[in-house]
């Protein structure tokens, strides 16, 4: 079937599309119903089918004769380890650890934390968590222990996961530490922590509370995979919105499961016999669904990668790792590639490897810029694929359907509309945006299976922040424009959420922490170009009056503040003191403004401002402090 026949039965005919796409997949009871409104005023997928997601993972390929075949193979340069997991042995592993959390009283419908570095036992507990129906919540270890404690306080977990340590380059990081931090700041008390003890550090227990992973295992009966609904939760992933209280996607089991199994093949053209590996981690979206979930529901093998792209122990790592595991399909953060590119721009290290096995390299977590793109397309020589998504969609919005029908790539662009996404660039409240031309992008409802289903305990802030803007339409908060052959081009954010090396982030939540400082009256955090990680955070600060303070000892401050309150994952390495903040007459703080001078494009000033030479003197001071770019080494095109 042609990509054009597929999207159009996809968006005319969505049950039928999409109940046939549900037959793919073992259910205990499958579902008679597509999508169905709910009484919430929104939608959900396949009500009635019940179904176990580690089961679809783990059981089934073991039934069906596959259990000898590779399911996971972890790779990690910082311990020098590489091990193969057959689906006897993961499954076997996720049993037991399922029957261990079952003593510890999880069961059906309870929440855990997850809060790990990447190794093998970050996916045993998703996926035991799965198989007892309990919902995990995977934090990501780059979090410090105030962002864990905000989850924890939403998510009210009856258990926490964590590891004595996680390691970033040659730095071993204290993980047990920051997780009794957080359980003190917390009001919610966990009743339960569950530590793997690594080598490399030792945590210290507590009695009381703490369980020691192994022991745990040693001691408990394996678990069956519980039956759940379609409709029940199966994660919760949080992620940066525009305050400061960060969003519980919710993902259901029923439609997760559908869409994933769907996108491996039509998207990602990923058969049973594939090694696929994204190098990404389980704390992202892109982790849970691409290292743990799509790979193991399809039954192909995928990669956990406990390292980073360079310095572990050079820029050769994904090449080495593409011929030690013959890896097919590789999906990264365009970040990584620039990453590389910086260290070695002729990619030497590449000619010494064998990775005549990978047929495809897709990019996403934010634009594949198209000096990376040409790089990455010369140098490598397989086609290089930019897709879009964000955490609430769970899975690309747009791609080039490599399984389907591959289709010319154009460098900027994230190529077509998945099936199943009705995407449209809108001007207005039911007003399309003719082509070419730049406006909101948002998605004609019902989304597709396997996007979010609310926020987690609160479904009007979901509906606030995705339903109100367009009637009848998810708001992506992303804009750009369709071209003429229907490519879509995502230009950035329509909020304050900024990217970082591909990791979502809140300025809102950062101005947050900036404006708690005794000395600080007034800020704005905006996201400033940056060769390598995208964009980086910037602090612009007015000081209270009367307050006179050393600008580079503020400075040190407020980046350990934002350090300790957000975590390093943020970069916010600047911060500089402001005369003033070019404001509205209402007090607004003109982010957009700003946000303008830093990427040196034309300043808009709108007629609403409250002091137009505010603007001048804010633009000669950015200028000053070389915070406006010269050249925009991200949009060039080679
Ligand atoms: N646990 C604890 N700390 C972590 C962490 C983790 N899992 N991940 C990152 N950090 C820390 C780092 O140690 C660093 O701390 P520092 O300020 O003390 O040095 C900080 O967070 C920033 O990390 P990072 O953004 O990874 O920067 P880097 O300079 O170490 O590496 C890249 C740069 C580009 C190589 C790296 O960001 C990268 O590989 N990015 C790809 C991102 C990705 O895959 N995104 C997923 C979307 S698909
Ligand atoms: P996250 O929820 O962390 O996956 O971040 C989602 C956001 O990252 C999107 O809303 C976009 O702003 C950005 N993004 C992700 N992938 C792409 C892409 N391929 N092109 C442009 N922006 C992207």
């Amino acid at each position: 079937m042609t990509y054009k026949n597929e999207y159009i039965a996809s968006t005319q005919h969505p049950d039928e599309f999409w109940l046939k796409q549900a037959s793919n997949i073992a259910w205990f009871e499958p579902p008679l119903k597509g999508c169905q409104a709910t009484d919430n005023g929104y939608y959900d997928w396949f009500r009635g089918g019940q179904l176990n997601t580690s089961y679809l993972a783990l059981d089934h390929h073991v039934k069906n004769g596959r259990g000898e075949k590779t399911a996971l193979i972890y790779d990690s340069p910082v311990t020098q380890t590489t091990q193969y997991f057959t689906y006897n042995e993961l499954l076997s592993q996720v049993a037991a650890f399922a029957g261990g959390l079952s003593t510890l009283g999880v069961s059906k419908g309870d929440r855990v934390i997850i809060y790990m570095p990447m190794i093998p036992q970050a996916a045993v507990a998703m996926l035991a968590c799965a198989r007892l129906g309990a919902i995990h919540s995977v934090v990501f270890g780059g979090f410090a222990a105030n962002e864990l404690a905000v989850r924890i306080d939403d998510a009210k977990p009856k258990v926490i996961v964590t590891a004595s340590c996680g390691i970033e380059g040659t730095k071993i990081l204290p993980y047990k530490p920051l997780v009794d931090e957080a359980v003190s700041l917390a009001s919610h008390k966990p009743s339960a922590c569950v530590l793997f003890q690594r080598e490399q550090l030792t945590a210290k227990v507590d009695e009381e509370t703490d369980h020691d992973w192994n022991t745990l295992v040693e001691n408990s009966t394996p678990a069956a995979p519980v039956a759940v609904d379609a409709t029940d939760p199966l994660y919760v992933l949080y992620t940066s919105g525009t305050t400061g209280k960060p969003k519980g996607v919710v993902r259901d089991n029923g439609g997760h499961a559908v869409a994933l199994h769907y996108s491996m093949g039509a998207i990602y053209g990923i058969s049973e016999d594939d090694v696929f590996w994204a190098a990404s981690d389980v704390g992202w979206v892109v982790g849970h669904s691409y290292i743990v979930y799509a790979p193991l529901i399809k039954g192909a093998t995928t990669v956990l990668y406990e390292g980073k792209p360079v310095g572990t122990p050079d820029a050769g790592a994904f090449w080495r790792m593409i011929e030690n595991h013959k890896i097919n399909v590789l999906f990264a953060a365009p970040t990584a590639f620039r990453a590389i590119r910086k260290v070695d721009p002729d990619a030497e290290f590449f000619s010494k490897y064998d990775t005549s096995s990978l047929r495809t390299l897709f990019m996403a977590g934010e634009r594949l810029d198209p000096p990376t793109y040409y790089w990455a397309l010369e140098k490598i020589g397989v086609p290089v694929i930019d897709h879009w998504w964000q955490t609430e969609t769970g899975w690309p919005i747009c791609s080039n359907p490599m399984g389907l029908e591959p289709m010319d790539t154009k460098p900027g662009s994230s190529s077509v509309p998945t099936p199943g996404f009705n995407v449209k660039v809108l001007k207005g409240p039911n007003e399309e945006q003719t082509t070419g031309e730049k406006g909101a992008i948002a998605i004609k409802l019902p989304l597709p299976p396997g996007c979010l289903s609310t926020i987690w305990q609160d479904h009007q802030r979901f509906k606030d922040g995705y339903l109100r803007e367009f009637d009848g339409y998810y708001s992506t908060g992303d804009n750009g424009y369709v071209d003429e052959d229907g490519y879509v081009f995502i230009m950035g954010r329509t909020d304050d959420v900024i990217n970082v090396a591909g990791h979502r982030l809140s300025t809102g939540e950062m101005e947050e922490v900036l404006a708690a400082h005794p000395a600080v009256a007034e800020c704005s955090v905006i996201g400033v170009n940056d060769a390598l990680k995208g964009q980086l955070p910037v602090g612009l600060v007015l000081l209270k009056d009367g307050v006179s303070v050393d600008e580079k000892e503020l400075e040190k401050a407020l980046v350990q503040r934002v350090r300790d309150a957000i975590g390093p994952v943020a970069c916010f390495k600047r911060a500089i003191v402001v005369e003033r903040l070019p404001k509205t007459r209402s007090g607004k703080i003109l982010r957009k403004l700003l946000r303008q001078i830093a990427a040196n494009e034309t300043v808009s000033v709108p007629s609403t401002i409250d002091d137009p030479a505010s603007v001048k003197e804010i633009e000669s001071l950015m200028r000053q402090k070389g915070l406006v770019e010269v050249s925009n080494s991200l949009n060039c095109e080679a």
